[in-house]
């Protein structure tokens, strides 16, 4: 199981650290994975039980790329797990699918642990085109690959408080499941109420979540819900 805190634009340096210093008094089953994604300005190398991952990263070393960072800012801390393509980089900030490939590539390469993000829009749900939508976030994207989890996170899901319904989960990661073997993840305002109902999901692996990991209670309480499972 995969439990993963996408903080997102939130939390500082500071609180970031009491936050990680929090989840280690947090019991966690054996079979938990935990993975922290804090902004890039709170990376760090901290004690304690969950991974620590970027939200995002060009696909370079170093270079001449403003407003980025690259493979040597991250080996600084040691990380080697990311998130790409997040429906957030993809719609407000304009990630083409053949960007977030070209960074698929790179770290792939470098053996990262890459949280593949992919999620239909309301506007497609309703079309009911959704297998065509996610293939074109999938187009260039190893599903081989041993360092890929994909989480299914639908964009009107996303910071809504309204999670999509246990069966509409359950069709998308059957489907994500013909296409690859690696753990599939949902997301989208999950929360300690309902993340044993999302954990029950046949092919669910785990849970990507933004708003309810912010803080730390909340993010413990989830771990316990897992515990429980
Ligand atoms: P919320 O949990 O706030 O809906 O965000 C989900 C998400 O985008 C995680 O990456």
């Amino acid at each position: 199981m995969i439990l993963a805190a996408n903080f997102k634009m939130n939390h500082t340096r500071a609180s970031t650290k009491e936050y990680l210093r929090k989840l280690q008094e947090c019991p966690k089953p054996k079979d938990l994975e935990l993975f922290v994604f804090p902004p890039y300005t709170a990376l760090d190398r901290y004690e304690g039980p969950a991974v620590i991952g970027a939200q995002n990263a060009y696909g370079a070393e170093q270079g001449s790329y403003t407003g980025e960072i690259g493979l040597q800012q991250l080996k600084e801390f040691g990380i080697t797990t990311l998130i790409l393509g997040h429906s957030e980089r993809r719609h407000l900030f304009g990630e083409s699918q053949e960007l977030i490939a070209q960074k698929f590539a790179f770290y792939k390469e470098r053996g990262f642990t890459i949280f593949y993000c992919v999620g239909e829009t309301l506007d497609i749900r309703e079309k009911g085109d959704i297998q065509r939508y996610l293939l074109a976030q999938l187009e260039g994207i190893d599903l081989k690959y041993e360092g890929l989890i994909v989480a299914y996170e639908p964009v009107w899901a996303i910071g809504t408080g309204r999670s999509a319904k246990e069966e509409e989960i359950k069709e998308v990661l059957a489907f994500l499941q013909t296409l690859t073997s690696r753990p599939l993840l949902y997301g989208g305002s999950v929360k300690p109420q309902n993340i044993q109902t999302i954990m029950r999901i046949q092919g669910c692996s785990g849970a990507l979540v933004g708003t309810a990991s912010w803080r730390i209670e909340s993010f413990c309480q989830m771990i316990q819900k897992m515990k429980e499972l």
